[in-house]
């Protein structure tokens, strides 16, 4: 029954035709989406990458109505017919072609298929395992799909604005030695080298430098980058960076290049006019104001600390807090009517889950204040801090107190849910900012040494040199990151261009003499053979894509992307392989195989 396309030509997509077609014979090709059998009359909603055409087969042509009788979900065929006005009344307002369907003279079957584990249009209730098994068919749905051609359509814009401005297109290695980003490297051993490993990148970070010491100038590369850590929604073992280095050009340089491409980026794409200069603000501003370096700034309800105010104060939790970490508060304006008694338990359980011990608040009714920290803190105490924080009647004021790193953490994420809550983040609402004035580095009290805030190629600021050597804590550095919706979407630096000042860094991360040489020995020398000042930046192009297409997840940007747990449901990778491919690759496992 299956038939070729022997002579049949594709005149349209399924998602071209309007009432403009009428009268037209056209072919279209497609898979059925939909089947539905109104008495005889058969209505097909046939699907292609760029629509939905409704075909219809009636008495009109008696064979095709008999072969349409036996198409199931996601056969594929072809059909010729006539281009019809559809009914008054019938009109599908929410379809480009909703105005027409197409009459069958003559259908061919080019492929059958097996019932599929689950309709398209009911993904919402299939496990997202399933999806990801069948990942070929998940990706069939129209909103992947259109995901997928969206970023196609990303990339390709990037791409012609860095061709206009000279960027080189040039691809480096992958099988390659590490790259410290600051995650655990992805390792393939070495068949003809034994007992040594290549690592993938995770980032193409000392080529690009190399690239500007080879007197390249502008470079870039759409690449794909390698790092095992913790995966999350935002995070993937495989993600895909838009990298960029440019030689003899500062921040502002950088700053520039980035703030038009962005400009470009939201007019053709989303219809949003963007100005520069983008806000920025300091690192510091960033923690103090929202706990977090890639702060949300589609809302105020900013964090304020007011150790000044709680120091010496009668309650203990405060008062201890404020000795070596912070008490941050923050008033959610309208809280009062808005949250009920649950909903603050709620709250309360959701930062004691990010390790807080408790969630303090005072609630300001229009007959005065509510709080359990009153019978501790005092009215007048309790006054004072409503006024510091704005609060009003109507308002509710919460309080973290503890170590300042994970107080930042657990209020910057509290603040986020009263935003949904309060209704605070309007749909398809963008706010980009760059925030710099990164310290250049931070003491790792686990490692006992210190770790590059950003990496270790990054310049401290030029009037910092010297805090190197006396306290390095202290150092800024010349980095910036681009942060959109609370994600930080991109990151760079000025890099460190003179090797001595290259080697003190090393040094101060706690690499020796000899393992600084046999892992970094090469960069450091290249850089004494005349480098140039250089500097750049890179993006994640799943999140800018995820974050244009309103996605949850950047799963749902990428193609083939992996689980939480690094696997691919599909391929079933990773995979035990032979004892045989082992021996050739010199290794043994210690690891035992599942049953
Ligand atoms: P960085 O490590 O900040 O910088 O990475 C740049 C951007 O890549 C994205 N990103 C990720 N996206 C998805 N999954 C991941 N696991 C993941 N990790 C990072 C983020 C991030 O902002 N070589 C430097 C750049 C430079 O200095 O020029 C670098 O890689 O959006
Ligand atoms: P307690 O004396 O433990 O009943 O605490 C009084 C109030 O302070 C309660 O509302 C607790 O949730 C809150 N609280 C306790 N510890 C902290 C903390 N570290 N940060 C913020 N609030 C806290």
């Amino acid at each position: 029954m299956l038939s070729n396309m022997a002579e049949w030509r594709r005149t349209h997509s399924c998602g071209s035709l309007t009432g403009k077609n009428e009268g037209e014979t056209v072919i279209l090709m497609g898979w059925v989406q939909r089947r539905r059998d109104h008495g005889g009359v058969i209505f097909v909603d046939l699907r292609d990458r760029e629509g939905i055409t409704q075909v219809v087969f009636n008495e009109s042509a008696p064979e095709a109505q008999q072969t349409a009788d036996s198409l199931r979900s996601e056969f594929v065929i072809a059909i010729k017919g006539t281009v019809c006005k559809r009914p008054e009344g019938m009109r599908n307002e929410n379809l480009v072609t909703g105005e027409i369907e197409v009459i069958t003279s003559e259908i061919r079957v080019l492929n059958n298929a097996l019932t599929p584990p689950f309709m398209l249009d009911e993904f919402n209730q299939t496990s997202e395992d399933i999806r990801l098994k069948y990942r070929y068919l998940d990706l069939r749905r129209p909103q992947l799909q259109k995901n997928i051609m969206m970023r196609h359509d990303l990339t390709r814009k990037i791409r012609e604005y860095l061709y206009e401005r000279g960027f080189l297109d040039i691809e480096t290695p992958f099988l390659t030695v590490s790259t410290p980003e600051g995650a655990r490297d992805y390792l393939v051993p070495s068949r003809v080298n034994p007992g040594k490993f290549y690592a993938l990148p995770q980032s193409p970070q000392q080529f690009k430098q190399l690239l500007m010491m080879s007197g390249f100038e502008k470079y870039f590369q759409i690449v794909r980058c390698f790092r095992d850590e913790d995966l999350r929604a935002d995070r993937q073992p495989e993600f895909t960076q838009l990298d960029i280095e440019m030689s003899f050009a500062d921040r502002q340089d950088v700053i520039d290049l980035i703030e038009g491409l962005f400009i470009k980026l939201f007019k053709e794409m989303k219809g949003i006019n963007l100005t520069a200069p983008f806000p920025r603000m300091t690192y510091a501003d960033a923690m103090e104001k929202y706990g977090h370096d890639a702060p949300d700034t589609r809302f105020e309800m900013y964090l304020k600390t007011i150790n000044h105010l709680v120091a010496d104060c009668n309650f203990g939790v405060f008062a201890e807090a404020c000795k070596e970490g912070s008490v941050k508060a923050v008033t959610a304006k309208g809280a009062a009517e808005k949250f009920s008694r649950k909903d603050i338990d709620g709250l309360t359980d959701f930062v004691t889950g990010l390790g807080a011990k408790g969630l303090a608040y005072v609630k300001i009714n229009k007959d005065g204040l509510q709080s359990p920290l009153i019978k501790f803190l005092g009215e007048e105490l309790m006054a004072k801090i409503v006024t510091e924080m704005d609060g009003k009647a109507g308002d509710i004021i919460f309080f973290g107190a503890g170590e300042t790193g994970p107080v930042n953490m657990y209020m910057s994420k509290l603040r986020i849910q009263m935003a949904h809550m309060l209704g605070l983040i309007k749909p398809e609402q963008y706010s980009l900012t760059w925030v710099l004035d990164f310290p250049l580095l931070e003491w790792d009290a686990e490692e006992r040494r210190y770790v590059a805030v950003h990496h270790p190629f990054t310049s401290p600021m030029d009037e910092d040199v010297p805090l190197l050597g006396t306290e390095p804590k202290k150092a800024r550095a010349k980095a910036y990151d681009l942060v959109l919706n609370g994600s930080e979407i991109g990151g760079g630096s000025i890099r460190i261009h003179r090797s001595d000042v290259q080697k003190q860094m090393f040094e101060l991360m706690g690499f020796k003499d000899e393992e600084l040489q046999r892992r970094f020995g090469y960069f450091v020398d290249a850089l004494k053979y005349g480098t140039p000042p250089h500097g750049g930046i890179a993006f994640g192009i799943d999140r800018v894509a995820s974050l244009f297409a309103g996605a949850e997840s950047i799963r749902d940007v990428i193609a083939f992307p992996k689980t939480q747990k690094a696997t691919d449901m599909m391929c079933d990778a990773p995979n035990y392989v032979d004892d045989k491919q082992l021996r050739e690759l010199h290794i043994k496992t210690t690891a035992t195989k599942d049953a």
